[in-house]
């Protein structure tokens, strides 16, 4: 079975409400002329109104900083399950497909804003996968564990204190499907099925059409439909920075900016 065609080629779209009305319908979508960060904070308070609740600027990718963020992480300790965290260290390699913010659980943000300020010399090519097409794709009796049995989304030693299926309906009445790389069950006679989900999606990116985004080009993503990431790249310049944004469809919205590199650590 070749999951690839649940991969997702972001259609270009021109203004914020055409942007709006695609990403509701598709999952993504592109948009051009994106000069700065700025801008692309305007662009999303443009294309959701009212519906906006909070929009911020998360991550600036760029090789020294995945270098430097993966050396904090490296240090911090496994869990109780000897689950151990890592974050896309060696840029060379193709990124885990993930919803952003997943370490945080229902505040992970649902509208999300992928600006590539410039691109990678060589590749580092774009991939979003349609976690819901996925789940079509999916043999029937992994389709319904997806769908009915719940897991633990946590990341390792940023606990999450509930478990939900790996597909679940928001209390907005929105499907929201999650993948990255330390899903885990509640019961070890589960870990075949959340394995073979795992493989499932990373198959999708391995087969999948792959999209270059110039600069100036943004994905807006549908976070709680669509897993994204990047292929290998080695280029020092390339920089991409990536832009949260909460509706009021959001399951829940954080009254403070998130910290990945730090979650689950002792302040001090
Ligand atoms: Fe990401």
């Amino acid at each position: 079975m070749s999951y690839g065609s649940a991969a997702l080629v972001p259609r270009r779209v021109s203004s914020p409400a055409e942007a709006r009305e695609v990403v509701e319908v598709e999952g993504a979508a592109l948009v051009s002329g994106i000069a700065s960060e700025e801008a692309a904070m305007e662009f999303g308070r443009a294309m959701l109104g009212d519906d906006l609740v909070r929009i911020g600027r998360q991550i600036e990718a760029t090789r020294a900083n995945a270098e430097a963020e993966g050396a904090i992480v490296d240090a911090q300790p496994a869990d109780e399950r000897g689950r151990k965290r890592e974050v896309s260290r060696d840029t060379t390699l193709p990124m885990p497909p993930h919803n952003d913010g997943f370490a945080f659980g229902d505040e992970a943000p649902d509208r999300l804003f992928l600006l590539q300020a410039r691109p990678a010399a060589d590749g580092g090519e774009n991939f979003l996968i349609d976690g819901l097409a996925l789940v079509d794709l999916l043999p029937a009796a992994l389709a319904e564990f997806v769908r009915t049995v719940p897991i633990d989304h946590s990341e390792p030693g940023i606990p999450q204190g509930a478990v939900h299926p790996i597909l679940r309906t928001t209390p907005a009445g929105l499907p929201q499907v999650r993948h990255h790389p330390f899903l885990a069950p509640v019961s070890d006679d589960d870990w075949p099925a959340v394995r073979a989900w795992l493989d499932a999606v990373v198959s999708a990116r391995d087969t999948g059409t792959r999209f270059r985004m110039e600069a100036g080009e943004m994905a807006i993503v549908d976070n709680y439909r669509v897993f994204h990431g990047r292929h290998g790249y080695a280029d020092p310049n390339r920089l991409l920075y990536s832009i949260w944004g909460w509706t009021t469809s959001a399951v829940a919205v954080p009254r403070r900016v998130l910290d990945i590199v730090h979650a689950g650590q002792p302040v001090g």
